[in-house]
């Protein structure tokens, strides 16, 4: 019995140094685990120079942990939906209040994201000091002055790109009769665009519309980019807001050619706040959300194609927060669902970012 022990004893010892030995020398080392299958939005677009993003409302990117993950994982570009308008920013005549916004650009600073600031000028989103106050022409030229000075001088540095004036024209080829076309005249454009250059001369300007195809309200955004050109204001690219369920063309061909003409102005042209609503288009489930996944992969593949755009913004990302759920009723317009799961459009958009490598 001892002698069998020993001899078995021996042959363990044996197995155990050989074991060794092999394992030292011989073994492949063990392949680490793939991180994850698939590469985010952000990841395909940088490799293309290329923005992908979306608006962005802070007390979602403050309350809700996957709201926050999925943006800062897929995009590296927003927009404050609402609190980089006026009436957030200056609610009083000597007070301005910044916190909401602030916290947006940290959030986005502290994820490599861009930040496009959305609209310095417009008719809608004004307090009411501004719209009630009977200003003569000097007097709103100094707020509008004053508000351009500390808003941009706030971020300067901070922000890729501002839309400096929203929605300036209407479809008959005039200007928009709002308080500060009204009040200061036409230049109240070359003013604004001029004021926020001398605030921050690094970010991008840019006017923005619902003037994406060719008919004639974006003729008159044409004309209005071309005159402003022309008298050498600061303008370096124009918004097509891109709201494909009322208000824009969604014609992707006639986009195309619209963007090829601001290419001959030297204007970029970025995709501004793109949704595309599923009852738009008709047939099952399953066929609507191959139309909305089209739609987006089309809009997509004519800034991608273009030589002047490289920027795609859409209004949210997720169906469970949409303006137009409250604006329209029209229904889960964006490329995540309410769970945050992707669609086939963001399936789309992804394919059509990745191209052929
Ligand atoms: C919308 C916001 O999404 C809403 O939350 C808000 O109540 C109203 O404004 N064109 C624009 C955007 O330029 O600022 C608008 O945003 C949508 C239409």
């Amino acid at each position: 019995m001892k002698v069998r022990s020993f001899i078995a004893y021996i042959l363990v010892m044996l197995t155990i140094v050989w074991a060794i030995a092999t394992t030292s020398t011989a073994a492949p080392p063990v392949p680490p685990r793939p991180e994850s299958p698939t590469e985010s939005l952000r990841s395909l677009a940088a490799k293309r120079d290329f923005f992908i993003g979306g608006a962005v409302q802070p007390q979602l990117l403050q309350n809700d942990s996957t709201y926050r993950e999925v943006f800062a994982r897929e995009f590296n570009i927003l927009i404050p939906e609402n609190h980089t308008k006026f009436w957030r920013l200056h609610p009083e005549r000597d007070r301005y209040d910044f916190s909401q916004a602030d916290a947006i650009v940290q959030f986005a600073n502290e994820h490599n994201i861009k930040v496009m600031g959305h609209a310095l000028v417009w008719f809608h989103a004004l307090p009411r000091w501004v719209v009630e106050g009977n200003f003569s022409r000097e007097e709103l030229m100094e707020i509008l002055h004053d508000h351009i000075q500390t808003v941009v001088g706030h971020y300067r540095g901070q922000i890729y790109a501002w839309d400096v004036v929203n929605e300036p024209v209407e479809a008959n080829g005039s200007f928009r009769e709002t308080i500060w076309y009204k009040t200061i005249g036409p230049e109240y454009l070359d003013l604004a665009l001029r004021w926020t250059r001398e605030a921050d001369p690094d970010t991008l300007l840019y006017i923005n519309d619902y003037a994406e195809g060719l008919n004639s309200k974006s003729q008159s955004f044409y004309n209005l980019a071309k005159d402003l050109r022309q008298r050498g204001a600061p303008l370096d690219a124009v918004g097509f807001q891109t709201h494909l369920g009322f208000l824009s063309a969604d014609n992707s061909e006639e986009v195309a050619e619209n963007m090829k003409r601001y290419a001959e102005l030297g204007l970029d042209v970025m995709i501004t706040e793109m949704d595309v609503p599923i009852d738009k288009f008709s047939g099952t489930p399953e066929e609507q959300l191959e139309a909305q996944a089209k739609m987006y992969r089309d809009f997509l593949k004519i800034c991608l194609d273009a030589s002047n755009c490289n920027t795609l913004v859409m209004w949210g990302f997720t169906d469970r927060h949409s303006w137009l759920t409250g604006f329209t009723g029209s229904k889960d317009p964006l490329i995540f669902d309410k769970s945050y799961q992707p669609k086939p459009a963001y399936h789309a958009m992804w394919e059509e970012l990745k191209g052929t490598d």
